[in-house]
């Protein structure tokens, strides 16, 4: 694979139709991992975030395991310990405790089948693409994943929109989703959308509490809410998460790797697309949106 100077690959790994960040096991065996989660064995009480790149996944895993132990108090693991794709071997998650917050940004086709079938709850975080679309490009530009930093026309036109997008990209992602949620008739998936829970975020955090039967008085909503606010969580990743134990020996950068992982928690922020989309690439994407999403019923909140 090419690389950078720093000995990372320079282009995203191709699978199915897909372009993947070099994740070592998917730099390994791209096909292995992704059969390893479909044929993973599930737990009737198993929780599955499953979310396209970029939508809250940090935000709304921390949600969601306060709201299963029931305390506002924050783990000394980040996601990325139960990251599907991420994680050195599946053994981790074989000896995890129950109930698991396990998570992943694979498409809805490639979900562990028994946790399917089992009816196991599924939390899904839909975002704006435009929004989704800038997170990206910083996220890349500061992991350096797929190469040397990029302006976001180029970003936009080489890899949100480019000919293999990021988990074949948002459009079929959703619309995947979309799909097997009209399929959902045991109601196992529940798709919150980045943008309410911003503006709403303790009504949503109310039906999300429900979504999963548990039973939480409003005081405890509300501290979960103010514990997992973009400002406290930052502090929080920043200060008390054991952050490096998790990166693989491949994925570390000489001692960047705080740096790399505060600036995940960057802006948090409705928006900020504005200030990034000339008018030329935002009549591009809205004439995108129109054609992809023209049989969708998906609504997209863009402030
Ligand atoms: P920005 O880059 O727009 O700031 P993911 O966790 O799926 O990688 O998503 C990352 C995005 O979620 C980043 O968006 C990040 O700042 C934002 N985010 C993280 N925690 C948040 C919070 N508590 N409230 C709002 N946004 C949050």
């Amino acid at each position: 694979m090419e690389q950078n100077g720093d000995g990372k690959p320079k282009k995203p790994i191709i699978f199915d139709g897909m372009a993947l960040p070099p994740f070592p096991p998917l730099v390994k065996d791209a096909k292995e991992r992704f059969e390893e989660i479909r044929d993973l064995p599930c737990r009737e009480d198993d929780v599955l975030l499953v979310i396209y790149p970029k939508s809250g996944t940090h935000w709304v895993w921390e949600i969601v395991c306060m709201l299963l132990k029931k305390k506002a108090e924050y783990m000394k693991e980040t996601k990325d310990f139960f990251f599907l794709e991420a994680i050195p071997d599946m053994s981790v998650v074989h000896n995890l405790a129950s109930p698991r917050p396990l998570n992943t940004h694979v498409p809805y086709r490639w979900l562990p089948k028994q946790h399917i079938e089992n009816g196991g709850k599924i939390v899904h975080v839909l975002r704006n693409p435009k929004d989704v679309a800038v997170s990206m490009c910083h996220h890349f530009n500061n992991t350096r994943e797929f190469g040397e930093p990029l302006d976001f026309k180029t970003f936009y036109e080489k890899f949100f929109m480019g000919p293999v997008q990021l988990f074949g990209g948002w459009f079929s992602y959703e619309k995947e989703f979309e799909e097997a949620e009209a399929k959902d008739t045991g109601s196992a998936i529940f798709t919150l959308h980045y943008e309410s829970l911003k503006k709403n975020p303790i009504q949503e955090t109310k039906k999300l509490a429900k979504f999963l039967n548990v039973d939480v008085n409003d005081e405890l909503i509300a501290e979960i809410v103010d514990k997992c606010s973009f400002k406290k969580l930052k502090e929080a990743n920043d200060t008390m998460k054991d952050i490096i134990k998790i990166i693989p020996e491949e994925m570390k950068h000489e001692g960047k790797d705080k740096e790399i992982m505060s600036k995940l928690y960057r802006k948090g922020e409705i928006g900020d697309w504005k200030n990034h989309f000339t008018v030329a690439l935002n009549e591009h994407f809205d004439a995108m949106f129109n054609e992809e999403m023209k049989d969708s019923k998906i609504q997209v909140q863009y402030e």
